[in-house]
């Protein structure tokens, strides 16, 4: 099912995003839920796919980690199963991370789904990301406090919550509602009926990851072999002294590196890579260039593998960059892969001119053999295997 947001994105951006809690009511009314309770339950039965259960006994808190093997202890009360980014496994559930496509990929994390009894919640807590919290069945109270000094404590290991906060927003959330929260504001919700909760969740580089990543790259390639030099330099009168010229000197050495455009591309490269297992497999036996012709005739539409991250550069359109890996794109295959980059999902109808190119259809059905791209007849007929 195709979610409609009822949000003017212009207006939301300049007022909340990054900078306050919001709650957008009815925003995507009427809600359908993409799964169950039941079904969410399963997935958190596998063993690739990420899951916690958060629960509170006797006012101590309970973490355990999936896979699970039945839930069949579980009280009525004061629990909440949490599965990662379910967008990777479940094309009904990723529909609804599309809405959110209006903001840049690479900021886009994944699908978080809770299932959560009355009384269970996570706690008070902050995130360090952008979430867009939306309430599907059930009904569920949130509270958001503001920025400020919350300081974290770890009632049991895998768990971090803050102290109680003044509530700028004491909310009552149902289907269809969504809570925006940006990083930093402390947010706690509990529910007060069984219900299902999506949170779209955003992804922002901390200055320690991007220098962790160049120092990492630097040591991989050899690179950065630029030495500190001052032909230029005169007698001091104060020898012990570092001069601010020396240290804008070193400054200059040091943010070459970052002008680079291979630091670019690393940069995007690793952007590229999703944080959770995605669920990937080529294609046995691999199609041959001629197959994927007709499939392209005959299939209606081809979709981008749930999760999977797929980057150009605006000043480097011949090299594209998905699931973590660079890939040198063919001349004559750049619209396609600005079209593959740009969607999720995409008329074959506006490949057909594309793949008339060779190298952009060789190109494609290393692609679609790599199980990165898939045609939707092809998914359709393993639902029904
Ligand atoms: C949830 O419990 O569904 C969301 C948890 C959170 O606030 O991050
Ligand atoms: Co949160």
């Amino acid at each position: 099912m195709t979610y409609q947001l009822a949000l003017n994105w212009d207006d939301f951006l300049a007022t909340y995003w990054q900078k306050k809690p919001v709650v957008l009511r009815q925003a995507l009314a009427p809600f359908v839920d993409p799964l169950t309770a039941d079904e969410l339950a399963g997935m958190a039965m596998e063993e690739q796919i990420d899951s916690r259960l958060v629960s509170r006994c006797h006012g101590q808190w309970q973490v355990a980690h999936g896979p699970f093997t039945s839930f069949d202890e579980l009280g009525e009360t004061d629990w909440s199963l949490l599965v990662q980014a379910v967008d990777h496994w479940h094309p009904q559930a990723a529909e609804l991370m599309e809405p959110f496509r209006q903001l840049p990929n690479w900021r886009l994390d994944d699908l978080m789904i809770s299932f959560s009894v009355p009384g269970g919640g996570v706690g008070p807590h902050i995130d360090q990301y952008d979430v867009f919290i939306i309430q599907g069945m059930g009904r569920r109270r949130w509270r958001v406090g503001d920025r400020g000094q919350h300081p974290q404590h770890c009632p049991t290991p895998g768990l971090l919550q803050v102290p109680e906060f003044e509530p700028l927003i004491d909310v009552e959330l149902e289907a269809g509602d969504i809570l925006y929260i940006p990083p930093g504001f402390p947010h706690d919700g509990y529910a007060l009926t069984p219900a299902l909760n999506y949170s779209v969740g955003f992804r922002a580089p901390n200055q320690r990851e991007l220098f962790s990543q160049l120092a990492d790259q630097l040591i991989a390639q050899d690179g950065g072999n630029r030495r500190y030099a001052d032909p230029d330099l005169t007698p001091r009168s104060a020898s012990g002294c570092v001069t601010s010229e020396d240290i804008q000197r070193l400054r200059e050495l040091m943010s070459s590196l970052l002008d680079d455009e291979a630091f670019a591309c690393q940069l995007v490269q690793s952007l590229s890579e999703a944080k959770h297992e995605l669920d990937l497999e080529p294609v046995d036996p691999p199609y041959a260039e001629g197959e994927i012709l007709d499939l392209v005739l005959q299939d209606d539409v081809v979709l981008r593998l749930g999760g999977l991250r797929a980057f150009y550069l605006q000043q480097t359109p011949g090299t594209c960059f998905i699931h973590g890996e660079q890939f040198a794109v063919p001349a004559g295959a750049e619209a396609l892969m600005r079209q593959l980059c740009d969607h999720t999902q995409l008329a074959t109808g506006a490949l057909r001119t594309a793949l008339e190119e060779p190298a952009a259809l060789a190109w494609f059905t290393m692609l679609i053999n790599a199980g990165y791209w898939y045609f939707a007849s092809d998914w359709q007929a393993e639902e029904v295997e």
